[in-house]
């Protein structure tokens, strides 16, 4: 194992530079002495101006610019053309689909990949997930264009059963502009747990940098699950002293797209009745450290699309435990079976 050690260090070491962000596991991430002397503070830092460069050359709509700008996140009513969310629903809800699924207490996600073998039967789905000016707002969002991963997932909220749901905790995805997306099937009124962000909580403000700084030098000891792999968790009452608005419920009505910058403070917000809601979504979260936008590895010829496809099956070859269970094929809305 020793002999293993340097090799390791230097894994460690160039983890710096990428999107890395566990302070658990990860030493070098986690140092009390490396982040007291600004380790987590520099790549916060320098993350936020690299997105900010590249984000110049991300083309969006004005209102959508200013709208993330303003707030970190854009909300697009009426998305689709009516006929052609029609058929998106008919889509989605009218078969059976291979799906996984994953429990965070009382909180059920499962996922139908828009892989290559599901596209077929998702058209819809796969058109709207892979259309170029979604890839922009997302990448502009995000600050960097890259691979998407993208599915369609149904939350499925149990509130009658087992503990709180994690993400119902006000939190930040990880240190850096990272892009996720929901374009709604049904509407999401404010009892059905929607998703809440802190508007303009996904600026650096000087105050975050030092939050950010403070977090890091106990994350990696402090035994905070989520803390300690990078997701860093907030209170309410801290906000202001950010420079950050209180969180907001974004209750919307179907055929409504939500893009959000997650290094914004965000939450699905608790619901006290059991609700099961399915979206189209997506989540893009490349190295915050490259001057370039594109040019990702994931979207060579053989691999871009295909990521849940060889993520799963690697995982299913050598048998290595996913919290994802696979569930077979189940419909979109049906009730949750892990
Ligand atoms: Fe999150």
């Amino acid at each position: 194992m020793k002999v293993l050690t340097p090799f390791r260090a230097v894994g460690w070491a160039a983890a710096v530079f990428t999107s890395e962000k566990s302070f658990a596991a990860n030493p070098v991430l986690g140092s009390r002495r490396l982040n007291e002397l600004g380790l987590h503070r520099a790549r916060v830092a320098a993350a936020a101006r690299m997105a900010a460069f590249r984000r110049r050359f991300i083309p969006v709509p004005e209102e959508d610019r200013a709208a993330y700008a303003r707030d970190g996140f854009v909300i697009k009513p009426d998305y689709l053309p009516p006929a052609l969310f029609d058929a998106l629903r008919e889509e989605v809800f009218g078969g059976k689909h291979r799906a996984r699924e994953m429990r965070q207490g009382r909180t059920v996600t499962r996922m139908i990949p828009l892989s290559a073998a599901a596209r077929a039967r998702l058209p819809h789905a796969s058109a709207v997930a892979f259309d170029p000016a979604l890839a922009r707002l997302t990448g502009h969002v995000a600050g960097r264009t890259g691979a998407a991963l993208h599915h369609v997932q149904t939350v499925i909220a149990e509130p009658e059963r087992g503990p709180q749901d994690p993400q119902s905790a006000l939190h930040a995805d990880t240190f850096h502009s990272t892009a996720k997306y929901w374009l709604f099937l049904h509407d999401v009124t404010e009892e059905d747990g929607p998703f809440m962000f802190a508007p303009g909580s996904h600026r650096l403000t000087p105050e975050r940098l030092d939050w950010e700084h403070r977090q890091s030098l106990d994350a990696r000891a402090e035994g905070r699950a989520h803390h300690s792999f990078g997701s860093f968790r907030i209170r309410p009452a801290e906000l202001s002293a950010l420079g950050y608005a209180p969180p907001r419920r974004v209750a919307v009505k179907a055929n409504t797209l939500v893009v959000a910058d997650t290094y914004g403070f965000h939450a699905r917000s608790p619901s006290a009745k059991r609700t099961v809601r399915v979206e189209i979504h997506g989540q893009l979260r490349r190295n915050p450290f490259v001057p370039w936008n594109g040019l990702d590895p994931l979207n060579l010829p053989g691999l871009k699309g295909r990521e849940y496809d060889l993520h799963f099956g690697w995982k299913d070859y050598w048998g290595i435990p996913s919290i994802w269970r696979d569930v077979g094929e189940v419909r979109a809305d049906d009730p949750a079976s892990v």
